[in-house]
């Protein structure tokens, strides 16, 4: 029998992340003691290489995250090239597709297959997962780039110092951040990194499992993580929450959508049946960070419309749609924020079907005719 959307499969085996009853671990570490003690390139160090770096080796990583920020001369003049319309995620996936065609990426490409292809073991040691830290550096340059190529403005390229959402944040505002909003988006940043099987890092493990590079995987991921039931609901809440004139219209605003048939973005998920654990460290972040908070108390309110209604809980979304905009970001600087952090799951997953590959190829149930006549196509109606 097939199950519907894949729901209960276990697909694969993997050491990264579990969802437990409700909880949510990075290599055994509760998510919530990674985002209070530690740092998203901790993180990602942790989810590649399942433990926690040294002094040194964390340092080694910010030097090689901070150059992989440098972006390449042809990257950028593809994001400029790009129509200032393009979609945050597309501009992100052709970012990463100029990246792939750089000669330092496919020197790292061509290294990956040939230690992947039959030994995958020896990927590991051959290859530091030179590939992953390098689009998880690059990818807040290319997102930063292109938000001001959307914009209409020059493009603004500093060299600074800095955990990895500091300079993300100096690179979009141009100045240097308070230190409490970098923390709070360091701290968002390790919220997003890993989530098990999720439909795009499934789809990236799947190109991964063709040996196809590192690229292409990650290119995948981030086409899947588009659509509006994964990190396109971002985009989504955000237009829920700004239709929305104060708390009091929430209620009614729930009903008509539910009534319209239409899903409340922001709720529901297919793993949790109680409440996101991401979800309420986000509301959290929402609160403590400064400036605009308008949108706490209607995302509250929706909150408890839905829950009324449908029984449903916010999933990472809804609140993580009330911090950006409490940091100021604009709906697709949002949406790229999803995809910075879950790069060091992606790219963590790949190295892990690399290294101990085999073809992912299911079956599915043929529900077509059982036996059927070629019509001449003369005689078609
Ligand atoms: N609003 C209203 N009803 C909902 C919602 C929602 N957000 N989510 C689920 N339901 C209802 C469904 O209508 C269905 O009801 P029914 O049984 O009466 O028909 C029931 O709950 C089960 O829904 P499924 O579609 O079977 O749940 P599934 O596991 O396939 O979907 C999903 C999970 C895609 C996340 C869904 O909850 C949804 O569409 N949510 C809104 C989009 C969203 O927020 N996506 C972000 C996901 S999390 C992430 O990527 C970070």
């Amino acid at each position: 029998m097939s199950s519907r959307g894949l729901e209960g499969v276990v697909a694969t085996e993997s050491a990264i992340s579990a969802i437990t009853d409700g909880r949510l671990v990075y290599r055994g570490i509760p998510v919530e003691t990674a985002v209070n003690e530690g740092s998203f390139a901790e993180v990602a160090w942790l989810l590649w290489h399942g433990r926690l770096p040294t002094q040194a080796q964390l340092g080694h990583l910010e030097d090689h995250l901070a150059s992989a920020g440098e972006l390449p001369r042809d990257v950028v003049t593809r994001l400029r090239g790009l129509p200032p319309t393009t979609p945050m995620l597309v501009a992100l996936r052709e970012g990463v597709g100029a990246l792939a065609l750089t000669p330092q990426s496919l020197n790292l490409q061509s290294s990956n297959l040939q230690s992947s292809s039959l030994q995958s073991s020896s990927l590991q040691s051959s290859n530091p997962h030179s590939s992953a830290v390098r689009l998880v550096g690059a990818l807040p340059a290319i997102a930063a780039q292109f938000y001001h190529v959307a914009e209409g403005r020059p493009l603004f390229a500093p060299r600074v110092s800095g955990s990895l959402a500091a300079r993300f944040l100096h690179a979009v505002r141009g100045e240097v951040p308070p230190p409490q909003e970098a923390r709070a988006l360091d701290q968002a940043l390790i919220l997003y990194a890993d989530h098990e099987l999720n439909a795009s890092t499934f789809a990236a493990r799947v190109v991964a499992s063709t040996l196809a590079d590192m690229y292409s995987a990650v290119i995948a991921a981030l086409c899947t993580l588009k659509g509006p039931l994964h990190g396109g609901a971002t985009a989504e809440v955000w237009r829920f929450l700004a239709s929305i004139e104060s708390p009091a219209d929430a209620a009614s605003r729930v009903d008509a959508a539910l009534e319209a048939g239409q899903r409340i973005p922001g709720f529901g998920h297919r793993v949790y049946r109680g409440p996101d654990p991401r979800a309420l460290v986000f509301r959290q972040l929402a609160a403590r960070v400064g400036g605009q908070q308008r949108w706490l108390p209607t995302a509250d309110a929706v909150a408890e419309a839905v829950y009324a209604r449908k029984g449903l809980y916010p999933n990472t979304d809804l609140y993580s749609v009330v911090f950006l905009q409490a940091l100021e970001f604009d709906i697709e600087l949002a949406t790229a924020v999803f995809a910075l952090g879950r790069m060091a799951g992606w790219t963590a997953h790949i190295l892990e079907q690399y290294a101990n590959n085999r073809l992912i190829r299911p079956r599915a149930q043929y529900t077509g005719p059982e036996a059927a006549e070629w019509t001449p196509i003369g005689q078609r109606g």
